[in-house]
C-alpha cells in the first residue's frame, strides 16, 4: 500500500481579497485567535500522518519560514524570564514536521506553484492543501479522511462539501459520472442553473504523481495564471478521481467573512476565552 508521507502547500498567492493587510502580512499568517491560519493547516497534516511538508513560498513572505524555523534568541529570553511553558511552545513549532521550501518567484497561479513541487514529490502520491482555508473536525482531521479513502483504491481524491444552492457560484462544483461516485469534471463557479450538483471542491487533495504531466501542459488563463483545477480536469479524462465528503466545518479564511467566523468559532471553543467572547457578542447585540 502506498503511504501518503508528503504534503505540498502553496502559499505564494497575493491575497487580493484581503488587501491592504496582505501588502505586508501574508494571508496565511493572519491569526485565528493566537495562531496563524497556516499553523492549523500544518497541524492537520501532522495529525494525518504527513512527515515532510513543502511550502511553495513567495519572495515577499519570508516571515512564513521564520515562523516554522527555530528562534533560539526568543526561546532564551523567555526562559530567562521564567516563561518556560511559552519557550517550549515556540520551540515545538519547528519540530512539528520536516519543512522544505521552494520559491515561486512570480504569482503565476496555483497550478504553476504546485508544479514546482515535482522533484520533491518524486514518484509517490502526495497531499495538497491550500494555505488559506481551515477545516475543523473534532474527530478525524480532514486530510486523514482523504488519506483513508485513498488507501482503499489509490484513486486521486478531492475533499468536498455539500454547499447551499445560493453559493454554488463561489466554488468549483463537481459533475459526477452517471450513477457513480467518480468525478466527471469540475465546473468553476457556475450559476445555479449551470451547477451539475451542490458538491463543492475544497482546498484538500490527494494526487497521484501523473498530475505533473498535466501541469506541464497547462495553458495560462486570461489573467496569465496557470490553474491547478485545469490540470486536474485534464487528468480526469484519463484517470479516476473520487470525491471524499469531508466531515467537518469549513472556513474560507482567505475571505473576510470566513476569517471573522473562524475567529469567533475558535475563540468560543477556548475555555480561557469562551465566556468573555459570549459577553462581547451579547453587548454588541444590545447596541
Ligand atoms: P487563492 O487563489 O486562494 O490565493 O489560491 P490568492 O491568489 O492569494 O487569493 P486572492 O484571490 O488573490 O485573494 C489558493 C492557494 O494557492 C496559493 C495561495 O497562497 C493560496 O494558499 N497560490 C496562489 C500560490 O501559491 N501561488 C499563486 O500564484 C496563486
Amino acid at each position: 500500500m502506498k503511504k501518503i508521507r508528503k504534503a505540498v502547500i502553496p502559499v505564494a498567492g497575493i491575497g487580493t481579497r484581503f488587501l491592504p493587510v496582505t501588502k505586508s502580512i501574508p494571508k496565511e499568517m493572519l491569526p485565528i485567535v493566537d495562531k496563524p491560519i497556516l499553523h492549523y493547516i500544518i497541524e492537520e497534516c501532522v495529525e494525518s500522518g504527513i512527515e515532510e511538508i513543502l511550502l511553495i513560498n513567495s519572495p515577499y513572505k519570508k516571515c512564513i519560514k521564520e515562523y516554522f524555523d527555530r528562534n533560539y534568541e526568543l526561546e532564551d529570553i523567555l526562559k530567562n524570564r521564567g516563561k518556560i511553558k511559552e519557550s517550549k511552545m515556540i520551540e515545538e513549532i519547528s519540530k512539528m514536521a520536516t519543512f522544505f521550501y521552494i520559491t515561486q518567484n512570480e504569482p503565476l497561479g496555483s497550478g504553476h506553484a504546485i508544479g514546482l513541487a515535482k522533484d520533491f514529490v518524486g514518484n509517490e502520491p502526495f497531499a495538497v492543501l491550500y494555505g488559506d482555508d481551515i477545516i475543523y473536525s473534532s474527530d478525524r482531521p480532514a486530510l486523514k479522511q482523504l488519506v483513508e479513502k485513498y488507501e482503499i483504491n489509490n484513486s486521486s481524491i478531492i475533499g468536498c462539501l455539500e454547499v447551499p444552492k445560493n453559493v454554488v457560484n463561489r466554488y468549483g462544483i463537481i459533475k459526477f459520472k452517471e450513477g457513480q461516485n467518480k468525478i466527471d469534471t469540475i465546473i468553476e463557479k457556475p450559476s445555479l442553473d449551470e451547477a451539475p450538483s451542490t458538491v463543492a471542491g475544497l482546498g484538500r487533495y490527494i494526487l497521484n504523481p501523473e498530475i505533473f504531466e498535466y501541469i506541464e501542459n497547462l495553458n495560462a488563463n486570461k489573467n496569465g495564471e496557470y490553474q491547478f483545477t485545469d490540470a486536474m480536469k485534464e487528468m480526469m479524462k484519463d484517470y479516476n478521481y473520487e470525491v471524499c465528503m469531508i466531515e467537518g466545518t469549513y472556513y474560507d479564511t482567505g475571505s473576510k467573512e470566513g476569517y471573522l467566523k473562524a475567529n469567533i468559532d475558535f475563540s468560543l471553543k477556548r475555555d480561557d476565552l469562551k465566556d468573555k467572547v459570549i459577553n462581547i457578542l451579547k453587548e454588541t447585540n444590545l447596541k
